[in-house]
């Protein structure tokens, strides 16, 4: 199994508290790799940090067998890295249309097959201060998949979303696997983790705590005890 992105003892501390703590693991190509963990884990500063957002102290990073470490966001979104955030980055004052063109050039009727498989009954023209908070992050996630790329991370990609949604989340991401792309999500929902992701980190306190399939991290105690309160 090839490892696409290689997080190898990254450590970023804010004053003199370390979120992230010596972190290292593998992510697999073509696989679904869930980042779980509880709040304050250090989950959305690892995204930051992988995505150029936040430089990182110690540590270095992999990708496809480049290291990009210290790498500008633009180098490493060119390298074929997308993402959402867990608070929506959208271009408040533009339309919908406009924000999914910023990603990719294509057709409105691509874009609208696009919304109403998301479940956005808007048409392109809103513009994006008139969505809800749901609505955002969904147009969001269609302006994340339209930009090229191989490797897609996903901030809470079902927080403020309605179960229907959900589901279709869930076929979202399996179709985009399938097709080829690997997928990072962190995620509060347990049962759409347990059911979607092929492997589990389990981050507390900036450490890899464990990692493995859902059937075993399901059953990790220390999993249980320090995430699910068991
Ligand atoms: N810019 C910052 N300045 C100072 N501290 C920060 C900053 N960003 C994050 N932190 C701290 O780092 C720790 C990890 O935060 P992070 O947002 O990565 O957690 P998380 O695992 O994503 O949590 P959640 O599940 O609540 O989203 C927290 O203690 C947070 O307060
Ligand atoms: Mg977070």
């Amino acid at each position: 199994m090839k490892s696409i992105l290689c997080v190898e003892n990254v450590t970023k501390k804010f004053g003199g508290v370390a979120a992230v703590n010596k972190c290292s693991f593998d992510v697999t190509q073509g696989t679904i790799t869930a980042l779980i963990g509880p709040n304050g884990a250090g989950k959305t500063t690892l995204f930051n940090i992988i995505s150029g957002i936040q430089p990182l102290d110690e540590g270095r990073m992999v990708f496809q067998s480049e290291d990009i470490t210290g790498s500008a966001t633009h180098e490493i979104a060119r390298k074929g890295i997308s993402r959402t955030f867990q608070l929506t980055r959208l271009f408040k004052n533009l339309t919908i249309k406009q924000n999914l063109l910023v990603a990719k050039e294509v057709s409105d009727v691509v874009l609208k097959k696009m919304l109403v498989s998301f479940g956005v009954k808007k048409s392109l023209s809103t513009k994006c201060t008139d969505l809800s908070y749901g609505q955002q992050r969904l147009v969001e996630l269609a302006r994340a998949l339209l930009f090229p790329h191989s490797f897609l991370m996903l901030d809470e990609p079902t927080a403020g979303v309605n179960p229907f949604v959900r589901e279709q989340l869930k076929k979202i991401i399996r179709c985009a696997a399938k097709n080829g792309t690997t997928v990072l999500l962190i995620e509060h929902d347990m049962d759409f983790v347990m059911s979607l992701s092929d492997h589990v980190i389990v981050l507390n306190e900036g450490c890899v705590l464990a990692q493995g399939t859902p059937a075993v991290i399901k059953k990790n105690r220390r999993v249980l005890e320090v995430y699910l309160g068991k």
